[in-house]
């Protein structure tokens, strides 16, 4: 541990004050660090640099005699600064050493237990930050493992049980031509009907879980379908505005967390907003991929929602999380009656933090 000759100085500056007595402070090499005679900074204590080079570590006084003969050096009283058992600097008054001891006494004290409490912070903010990092990796991990998932679930669906289901229409429609009697037809048509109504659920699942569109064509396409489906599905008029990029392909993670926030603005938008019109806005500009969702509905108290994620609202602390993970910047503007924004930047660069992770579920 190392004494910051900044916060010596103040110290040395302060009881050198308060005493009326030069006060200095040493390195653990007894060099000084802090002095109230400034012109002593980086001259060496040489009674200080003894102590600490031939031992024991000790407090000790110098003599008017000594004073004379050593450079660097007062006549005064002088005390070790121990931290965690060792030695980190020397303190120095001047004076007559037993008028001295108490006060010099006082001030290593003080600066043990400034070290020691400004190094139990340290360790806290590392603590800290290691858990934040852990945590982040962890997040990613796990949306990554969500991505995958969802990506195998609709190809599955897509491939297996939509074929599957076209095969039982095309059975039903050559059965219902090998019936004779019209009832029974009539009953294979209905039962064919129920089959296209539930192939066309699947589809949507599909989509719904991951287009195929978003890793084939990208994002512009993907949110071009998604817009078109989610304004039939809920009669919500959205207008895309898509600025300084065509069909540009970005990072992977990028792609599909701009889809993600898309998709939970919007549904939020069908869910809360009361809004018959909606704006979308993709936008390249300086190095940054933005999204910006401005619907005109009702509104809501956002400020109530920026702390934690509760239970059952988990769309736009969601949001937040994603948009983090790529170092991008995230706001919502709402308020009760006006309307909601939710405005996403991301760089478009690639990122440390989702070289893997992320970037692999693709
Ligand atoms: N566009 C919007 N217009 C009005 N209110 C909104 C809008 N978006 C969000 N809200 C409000 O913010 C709350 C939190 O939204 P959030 O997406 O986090 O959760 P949720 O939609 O309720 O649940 P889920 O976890 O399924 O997303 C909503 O319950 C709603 O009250
Ligand atoms: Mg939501």
């Amino acid at each position: 541990m190392e004494l910051d000759p900044r916060f010596a100085q103040t110290l040395v500056d302060i009881v050198a004050a308060e005493l009326n007595q030069n006060v200095n402070i040493t390195d653990n090499h007894g060099v000084i660090i802090a002095s109230f005679s400034k012109e002593r900074i980086s001259h060496i204590h040489e009674a200080a640099a003894k102590m600490l080079l031939s031992g024991p570590i000790r407090e000790f006084s110098v003599t008017d005699k000594e004073e004379r003969q050593l450079k660097g050096v007062r006549a005064g009283f002088n005390v070790p600064i121990m931290v965690n058992d060792c030695c980190v600097g020397v303190i120095g008054v001047s004076g007559e050493p037993h008028t001295a001891a108490p006060y010099t006494r006082l001030a290593a004290r003080f600066v043990e237990a400034a070290l020691e409490s400004n190094a139990r912070q340290e360790k806290l903010v590392r603590a800290l930050l290691e858990k934040e990092e852990l945590q982040s990796t962890l997040l990613n991990k796990v949306i990554s493992v969500q991505e995958e998932e969802r990506k195998k679930i609709s190809r599955e669906l897509h491939d297996e049980t939509s074929q599957a289901l076209t095969s039982i229409i095309v059975g039903l429609r050559v059965l219902s031509e090998h019936v004779h009697s019209e009832n029974e037809r009539m009953k294979i048509l209905e039962m064919r009907d129920l089959v296209v109504t539930t192939l066309e659920a699947v589809h949507h699942l599909a989509v719904q879980l991951r287009p195929a569109l978003l890793d084939d064509l990208g994002l512009v396409a993907a949110a071009q379908k998604y817009i078109e489906n989610y304004s039939r599905q809920y009669n919500i008029f959205v207008d895309l505005a898509v600025v300084n990029l065509s069909r540009q392909r970005f990072l992977p993670e990028i792609e599909i967390t701009l889809y993600r926030i898309l998709q939970e603005a919007l549904t939020n938008i069908a869910k809360h907003a009361k809004a018959s019109k909606v704006k979308v806005t993709l936008k390249k500009h300086k190095g940054r991929l933005m999204l910006i969702v401005k619907d005109s509905g009702i509104g809501f108290n956002a400020k109530r929602i920026s702390g934690t994620a509760s239970d059952n609202c988990l769309g736009i602390h969601g949001m937040h999380e994603r948009v983090a993970l790529l170092s991008g910047d995230f706001t919502i503007h709402s308020s009760e009656g006006e309307g909601t924004t939710i405005a996403v930047e991301i760089p478009i660069r690639q990122h440390k933090k989702t070289e893997s992770g992320l970037g692999q579920a693709h």
